[in-house]
């Protein structure tokens, strides 16, 4: 489906985001491993999410669906089964690589299987720890899906500094870890999100700059019965349209506020962005707030490699707000943006192109020169089936003076199905 972007005259309501989708993946995933039911509500609807639902059905694990309510009956560490049938990861990178950590701990015999983006991502990162660990990984290419999982010996504990700061890397070895008799170890330098220790409560130790995260069987997985904040992410590109357009207040309410997420916050508070956080509070182990952005003028930034990890997701959307800075803003150290959904520094480069941006493209990031007077052409934006590109280049084309279009809209249904619907209440 080819998406048709009006300009907005104005940006004004109040938005119901979609849940959490790194916490939905989580929830369902570790309330199957605790033993006993678990009831989350405010389920993200969202592809992938729904992805993990399916797998864990598959590895035998009862799960009813009420709205957005769902009812997981954990069967405990050892009550995993092995599938009859590949498990059908979809387009979900952390279903994929935080499954093959608990199916590998857990000695279950499966295959991961996903789509075409996903199964031309790269695994070895997770493979090799986990081969460390004695899991067998027969993977395409010893480096993608399809995965097949199994594990013969006794599993081995890992003491891993992480050479990445990936939270998917380091939820995979963690979750692996949790089924061995001996602590295993991640030692992380730069923070990425921590929703995995938070939800399962591991115990946190701290050496100098660097973080030590153990797992054990030791380690009780607790009942996972909370709601699930709306999506930071999702928030992240309201944030950016509401600061740069200039008739804008948008309010988003209940939106997660973890502080390893919220790195897009910081950076558009520093470039000057009029954004409002209230009622600030907890649901379960996160936290959440009531979040509106206003009209504002916005100055340049530059976002260096320790901040990427937590504004990894953002980074598209910011280059948005970018343009419209009255400067050079800078994005360097994140080449890890080239093995997402689609390679989104070329993706991005794209959109800025077709936009009529001053921009140069580097291995790891931008150098942008922004303008408040920027009106972006209007395009056909090619989103490479990426949901965060989509929404990334509809932000843009509802700056500019005549419509555009965004291609295979659809793929926005990954993270944010209701996001062209909100563009519209937005809009009117
Ligand atoms: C995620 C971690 C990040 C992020 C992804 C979700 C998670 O990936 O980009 O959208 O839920 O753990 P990496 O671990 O590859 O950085």
């Amino acid at each position: 489906m080819t998406q048709q972007i009006r300009p907005a005259q104005s940006l004004s309501g109040t938005l119901d985001l979609p849940a959490d989708k790194s916490i939905s993946h989580r929830s369902v995933m570790f309330a199957s491993l605790h033993d006993g039911t678990s009831t989350i509500t405010n389920f993200s609807d969202a592809a992938d999410p729904h992805s993990t639902i399916a797998c864990m059905r598959d590895l035998g694990v009862a799960i009813q669906e009420d709205g957005d309510k769902i009812v997981v009956e954990g069967v405990g560490r050892s009550g995993l089964v092995d599938p009859n049938e590949p498990l059908n990861c979809g387009n979900s990178g952390t279903t994929m690589r935080l499954l093959s950590g608990i199916i590998g701990g857990a000695g279950v015999s499966a295959t991961l299987i996903g789509d075409e983006s996903l199964s031309a991502r790269t695994m070895k990162r997770i493979i090799e720890p986990l081969m460390k660990m004695g899991v067998t990984i027969d993977a395409r290419d010893d480096d993608y899906a399809p995965l097949h999982i199994s594990r013969s010996n006794p599993l081995k504990s890992l003491h891993f500094p992480l050479p990445i700061p990936s939270a998917q890397l380091k939820s995979c070895v963690l979750l692996a870890g949790l089924f061995g008799d001996d602590e295993t170890e991640v030692i992380e330098t730069l923070p990425s999100r921590d929703h995995t220790e938070r939800l399962l409560n591991l115990l946190i130790s701290n050496e100098g700059d660097k973080k030590i995260i153990q797992s054990s069987k030791e380690n009780d997985i607790p009942e996972q019965s909370y709601r699930i904040p709306n999506d930071f992410s999702a928030a992240a590109f309201w944030l950016v349209a509401g600061a740069i357009h200039p008739y804008a207040e948008i309010v988003m309410p209940n939106v997660g506020m973890n502080p390893t997420r919220t790195g897009a916050l910081d950076i558009l508070q520093t470039m000057g962005a009029d954004i409002t956080i209230e009622n600030r509070h907890k649901e379960g182990a996160e936290p959440v707030a009531d979040v509106t952005v206003r009209s504002s003028d916005i100055r340049p930034i530059e976002i260096t490699e320790e901040v990427v990890p937590n504004c990894i997701d953002e980074l598209p959307i910011l280059t948005v707000a970018m343009l419209f800075a009255d400067g050079t803003s800078r994005i360097s150290g994140a080449e890890e943006l080239r093995h997402k959904e689609t390679d989104r520094l070329a993706a991005m480069a794209e959109v800025l192109e077709k936009a009529g941006a001053d921009f140069t493209e580097h291995e790891d990031g931008f150098e942008i020169d922004g303008n408040p007077d920027f009106v972006p052409e209007s395009a056909i934006y090619n989103s490479y089936h990426d949901h965060r590109i989509a929404m990334s280049a509809a932000v843009l084309s509802l700056m500019a003076n005549k419509s555009s279009q965004i291609t295979h809209a659809e793929c926005t249904a990954i993270s944010y199905p209701s996001f062209w619907d909100d563009v519209t209440l937005l809009t009117n």
